[in-house]
């Protein structure tokens, strides 16, 4: 072969050059065409090297990738589909997708997502749909998560271990279409009341609305999340428990106590103080000496000061 004789082909010079300046060589086992890498079910333990820079959507599904390195990813700055379904992802950090803010797509489904950093979508702004189910060790979200995805319209959060989640995480999802819930083991206490609420009256679309129930507690397990606003409400706001019942019994037993004793406490300083009034008049009467006269006019005024207050019984 001609080509193949000379010290340095030029052929390969100039496709060496352009796989620099355009990114264009293929991670080994991957296909690569027309700024779409697809590395389906390679594999993989990691993230390929060598993806190209111009790539735009980016198959990594069904491998067993743990990790997610936020510096390579960052170089695929036209990157707008991810897939990385099925993989052995732990978690992601507040960095990882700092360098794909045009991200559409995202998938992150099926993997063992322990963590998802609050800030991990902050970038995000651009995403449409977001799939994070079917991930059982995921067991919760900070409210930031979605504070900046402003864009997205499917959220899939079936098959997690959320228990309970924040409605003002959604109050910057104003696009949003469609929620998935079903599959968790909701937890319907009075702080899952907001978001109930928030389901009533989002008035998203939720596939999967009556398989996303409560579990806990028993008195509303089987309850579709979607409908147990009305009942939390009712359990939350209005209802007591018994404890609280006993506690308003103390309190009125209380009052009443109070109120016997100060009834009681009043009664006996009338009489004394009517027996004081009637013993000084009568030692005045039956004593003539000057000195009787002066405790009388002490007893007297001050039963003219109390007159007020004492209502005179005899
Ligand atoms: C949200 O996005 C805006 C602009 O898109 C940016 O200024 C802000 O820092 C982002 N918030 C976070 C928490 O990253
Ligand atoms: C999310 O991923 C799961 C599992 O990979 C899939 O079954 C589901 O259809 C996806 N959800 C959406 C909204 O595409
Ligand atoms: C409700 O359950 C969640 C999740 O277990 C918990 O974080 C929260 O403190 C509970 N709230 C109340 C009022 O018990
Ligand atoms: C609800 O769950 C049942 C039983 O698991 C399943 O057959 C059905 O397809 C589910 N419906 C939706 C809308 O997910």
């Amino acid at each position: 072969m001609s080509l193949a004789s000379g010290p340095v082909p030029g052929w390969l010079l100039f496709s060496f050059g352009m796989g620099l300046v355009s990114g264009s060589k293929c991670p080994n086992n991957c296909q690569c065409q027309a700024q779409e890498v697809s590395c389906s079910g390679r594999k993989l333990s990691e993230y390929p090297p060598d993806v190209p820079l111009d790539t735009r959507r980016l198959y990594l599904n069904d491998n067993s990738i743990t990790f997610l390195p936020a510096m390579d990813l960052g170089l695929l700055s036209d990157l707008v589909y991810l897939d990385c379904r099925n993989n052995q992802i732990g978690e992601v950090m507040d960095y990882t997708f700092v360098g794909v803010y045009k991200l559409v797509y995202l998938d992150l489904s099926s993997n063992k997502l322990r963590s998802i950093s609050p800030y991990s979508f902050s970038v995000l702004s651009n995403l449409v749909q977001l799939n994070i189910s079917n991930n059982p060790h995921l067991l919760s979200l900070s409210k930031h998560t979605f504070a900046n995805t402003s864009s997205l319209r499917y959220l899939d959060l079936r098959n997690t271990g959320l228990q309970t989640l924040d409605h003002t995480a959604f109050q910057n999802l104003l696009t949003l279409q469609t929620l998935y819930l079903s599959g968790n083991p909701w937890k319907c206490n009075c702080s899952f009341l907001d978001f109930t609420v928030y389901l009533i009256v989002s008035h998203l679309s939720h596939a999967d609305d009556l398989n996303a129930t409560c579990v806990e507690p028993p008195d509303l397990a089987g309850w579709p999340i979607s409908q147990a606003g009305n009942p939390l409400r009712y359990m939350c706001i209005t209802h007591l428990e018994s404890r609280d019942y006993m506690f308003l019994l103390l309190v009125g037993f209380c009052i009443f106590a109070a109120g016997t004793v100060a009834a009681w406490l009043t009664g006996m300083c009338a009489v004394v103080y009517q027996n004081a009034n009637r013993k000084s008049s009568e030692t005045e009467d039956e004593d003539e000496h000057g000195q009787r006269v002066v405790s009388r006019r002490i007893f007297q005024s001050k039963a003219d000061s109390g007159h007020d207050g004492f209502p005179q019984l005899i």
